[in-house]
């Protein structure tokens, strides 16, 4: 058994290596300090955004290292995944001359095979879940003598994760916290690595959703164990079970580990949008969350840095989160009530809303509900509004035209 100590020492030689050789191929990606969001938490809080990193996501940083090894020594690469691990492959394959193939569930949204296929990756459509795509990936690795790289178990892909905490400290020197997304544990360790060993005193958090929480169970149960996962809008951190090394480096490293709603993922991907105008998906937005929503202990006053590790979200889930967002906002709503079934009933109401700046997305009238009293018609209305108080002044003066209209 080698001791977690050697596994970290050589992570971070490896990342510093990785560093130089990754470095003509990858962003040095931004950091920056948000004041909306600082005063929002009661810290000083950073961004760094990976999601602005080649093919929309960390990722790429550890194939490119564990990739540049192979060069020379095999002829092409194999991955399974259905997110980013699949772009960050198929992008370093192509840099280093090799070819590769991944294999993707046969759930993976068009979006992203053709973005993998883009960078010239071979994909193989398999099975149902991620486990019958590694299954198969490690067939074809076999068959063809390409060798398959992990998503988050191997020193080098871990190293290649770790150069963003060389450039952390390079951009907040004296941070205090950092707060980075678990999915396999790939990320954290190599940052963890890095940070702890040149600023012992930062804090390293990681932050799971709540529907996948593996690394946090497995710290609680002293060995790496299996939960069952739920769908999460941060489908890069629906693990099931962490890596043997990540577990290591973590559970002798990281400080703490959070778990996340689905609705405080949500909110921060809007939250991103609104504020920052950065798209981040549900994995990239999962650290902000997590300090958002109050869940990461003694960060007042501190300096804290969130990574938001990536952007590549699906647009109809984007469009659910818009949605969700802009009603929780107050700034769509949907109205329900009854009015008279006589002529100028619904022009009424309808002149009121408009009165009001209020602007009508969709009407339902409906005289057949036998629901409600004879000689009247039920009405839905969804509404785009200028404010939560807007659309209270609007429900008032129905209600005092004689109109019961509740906001649903
Ligand atoms: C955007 C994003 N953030 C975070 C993670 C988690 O990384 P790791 O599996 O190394 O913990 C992933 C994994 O796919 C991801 O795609």
């Amino acid at each position: 058994m080698v001791s977690p100590r050697s596994i970290i020492d050589r992570i971070f030689d490896e990342s510093r290596r990785a560093r130089e050789v990754i470095a003509p191929y990858i962003n040095r990606t931004p950091v920056d300090k948000s004041t909306s969001f600082s005063r929002m938490v009661g810290c000083e809080l950073y961004l760094k955004y990976e999601n602005m990193q080649k093919t929309g996501a960390f990722k790429v940083r550890g194939a490119l290292y564990k990739v540049s090894k192979l060069r020379g020594v095999v002829k092409g690469v194999v991955a399974a995944s259905a997110g980013n691990h699949a772009q960050g492959v198929a992008y370093a394959a192509s840099i280093f001359g090799l070819r590769s193939v991944i294999v993707m569930p046969r759930s993976a949204s068009i979006s992203k095979i053709e973005a993998t296929k883009g960078y010239g990756a071979e994909v193989v459509l398999h099975g149902e879940v991620y486990d019958d795509a590694e299954r198969e990936a490690l067939r074809i690795a076999r068959e063809r003598g390409y060798e398959f790289v992990h998503a988050f178990d191997d020193i080098d892909v871990i190293a290649g994760q770790g150069t963003i905490g060389f450039e952390i400290l390079e951009q907040v020197p004296d941070v205090d916290v950092v707060v980075v997304p678990i999915g396999g544990g790939g990320l954290i360790s190599g940052i963890a690595t890095v940070v702890k060993r040149l600023r012992p005193r930062t804090k390293v958090i990681g932050v799971e959703p709540e529907n996948a929480p593996k690394m946090k169970r497995s710290i609680e149960a002293g060995h790496p164990v299996e939960v069952a996962v739920r769908p999460s809008i941060a489908d890069g951190l629906l693990t099931r079970k962490p890596g043997r090394i990540t577990y290591e480096v973590v559970s002798e490293l990281v400080d703490d580990i959070v778990l996340v709603s689905e609705d405080e993922i949500a909110k921060a991907i809007y939250l991103l949008l609104e504020r920052a105008k950065v798209l981040a998906e549900g994995a990239g937005a999962a650290a902000l969350a997590a300090l958002l929503s109050g869940r990461v202990r003694g960060v007042e006053g501190r300096r804290v840095l969130a990574i938001v590790s990536g952007g590549n979200i699906d647009l109809t889930a984007l469009y659910r989160v818009l949605l969700r967002g802009l009603a929780s906002a107050g700034r769509i709503a949907r109205l329900r009530g009854v009015v008279p079934d006589t002529p100028g009933s619904l022009y009424r109401a309808l002149e009121v809303i408009a009165r009001h700046g209020a602007n009508i997305v969709e009407v339902m009238h409906d005289r057949t509900d036998v629901r409600i009293t004879p000689w009247h018609a039920a009405v839905d209305i969804l509404l785009e509004v200028p404010s939560r108080s807007v659309l209270d002044r609007i429900v008032e003066e129905l209600r005092r035209r004689g109109m019961k209209f509740e906001q649903r």
